[in-house]
């Protein structure tokens, strides 16, 4: 018999480590409520799912993204995260480049630009939100202008994501949440026919006007395509990052030593953004679907099982990763996949690893300390994503 994990659980949702460790002692797979996907909990089992993209497919997964009671199919569907070859190359051979060294060198300036002035309007010494006053403020002003999206929509962005990654998570009897999450659709999708229409009418430099003149063998994105890539950058590219920025302070502000030794070597930024991404991965779960009757872990699983990656568990998989529940700076070496693993590889984990590296810098430049507030953390509600939403720190003059 097969172990079940409820995702619904709060105690699990509060923290689900525990959980996921007790996952990794059993053998076999789990089943998750009320889901009734089959669960991956080790690293190399979700390496093997994610090394054969043949076997475990991208497409069709679509049941907890788009329930029923959305009462439309996802733009989602159209998008490179849920393809598979050829399908799948065409696309991210097309927008490649946008997150190349070369577009990312070009970025750089701007991004530490927001990232300072975001810093130098941090309140300091009292009780802040610390994801509405700065976590936030970076990632929506690059994605806005990765996309040449009006500025003044920015607080806009933020719910969008909230509600699109609660599609996946609502409780049954959430009615009107459900209607928000359902509104948040039509207008995400308004907004951005009117970006594409404008942006074909009179191209800009921006991405959606490259992406619009852009041609794979001749052949240009349809514009349910574009639509699903505008999709999902805006999602996947705004709060992942806002999360891996909430995390960072968290853990600044529980270890003050670890925001002594960044302070005093800023060469350590790098490696303690690997080791947030890591410690507490913010993308916790990815879907595939078996294309062909396989065995995983000592199960079998017929075509057609829905197969849930637990990328929170293979992080912290003490068989990838000693003394896995520990958060090390001096951690080196091992692999890791907070971004994925093989074709799908995350499209903007350089983007969000220069975002996380610029913004701890100009923080680290402008505040001596953060602590924690006696208010609680408030965690995402996703099942897909972890992070605060609301994080109550108090930022010390530098
Ligand atoms: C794919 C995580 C930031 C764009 C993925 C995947 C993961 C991930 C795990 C693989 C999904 C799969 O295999 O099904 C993260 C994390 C981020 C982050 C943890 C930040 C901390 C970003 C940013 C962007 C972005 C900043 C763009 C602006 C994408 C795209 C894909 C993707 C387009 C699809 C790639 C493909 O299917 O080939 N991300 N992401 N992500 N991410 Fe990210």
């Amino acid at each position: 018999m097969s172990v079940r994990l409820n995702l619904f659980a709060p105690e699990f949702r509060a923290n689900p480590y525990p959980f996921f460790a007790e996952l990794r002692r059993q053998p076999g797979l789990a089943q998750v409520d009320p889901l009734g996907f089959w669960a991956v909990s080790r690293y190399a089992d979700v390496l093997h799912v994610l090394k054969n993209p043949q076997l475990f497919s991208s497409t069709g997964h679509r049941a907890p993204a788009e329930p029923e009671w959305l009462g439309r199919s996802s733009p989602f569907a159209d998008s490179m995260v849920m393809v598979d070859p050829p399908q799948h190359t065409r696309l991210r051979s097309l927008v490649n480049r946008a997150f190349g060294p070369t577009a990312l060198g070009r970025m750089e300036p701007r991004i530490r630009a927001y990232a300072q002035q975001a810093a130098r309007e941090l309140p300091l010494g009292r009780p802040v939100d610390f994801v509405e006053s700065f976590a936030l403020r970076v990632p929506a002003a690059v994605i806005g202008e990765l996309l040449g999206l009006d500025p003044s929509l920015h607080s806009r962005f933020k719910r969008w994501a909230d509600d699109i990654n609660n599609t996946s998570s609502t409780p049954p009897d959430a009615h009107e949440w459900r209607a928000q999450i359902r509104s948040t659709y039509a207008e995400m999708e308004q907004y951005l026919k009117e970006v594409i229409a404008e942006r074909r009418r009179s191209p800009r430099e921006d991405m959606v006007s490259d992406l619009l003149a852009s041609r794979v063998e001749g052949e240009a994105l349809t514009d349910a395509e574009l639509m699903g890539f505008l999709f999902l950058l805006l999602i996947a590219g705004l709060e992942t990052t806002v999360h891996l920025l909430g995390h960072s302070a968290l853990v600044l502000a529980e270890r003050p030593e670890v925001f002594a030794r960044l302070r005093a070597d800023r060469s350590l930024i790098p490696r303690f953004v690997e080791e947030v991404l890591r410690y507490e991965p913010v993308a916790q779960t990815i879907l595939r679907l078996t294309t062909a009757e396989t065995e995983l872990s000592g199960v079998r699983l017929p075509a057609g099982s829905h197969v849930m990656l637990l990328l929170g568990s293979a992080c912290h998989d003490e068989a990838q990763f000693p003394n896995s529940d520990r958060f090390d700076l001096d951690r080196q070496g091992q692999q890791t996949m907070p971004f994925g693993y093989g074709i799908h590889f995350c499209l903007g984990a350089p983007l969000a690893r220069l975002e996380a590296r610029l913004a701890l810098e100009a923080l680290l430049d402008r505040c001596g300390g953060l602590v924690r507030d006696a208010a609680p953390v408030q965690w995402h509600a996703s099942i897909v994503v972890r992070g605060p939403t609301v994080l109550p720190l108090t930022v010390l003059p530098g």
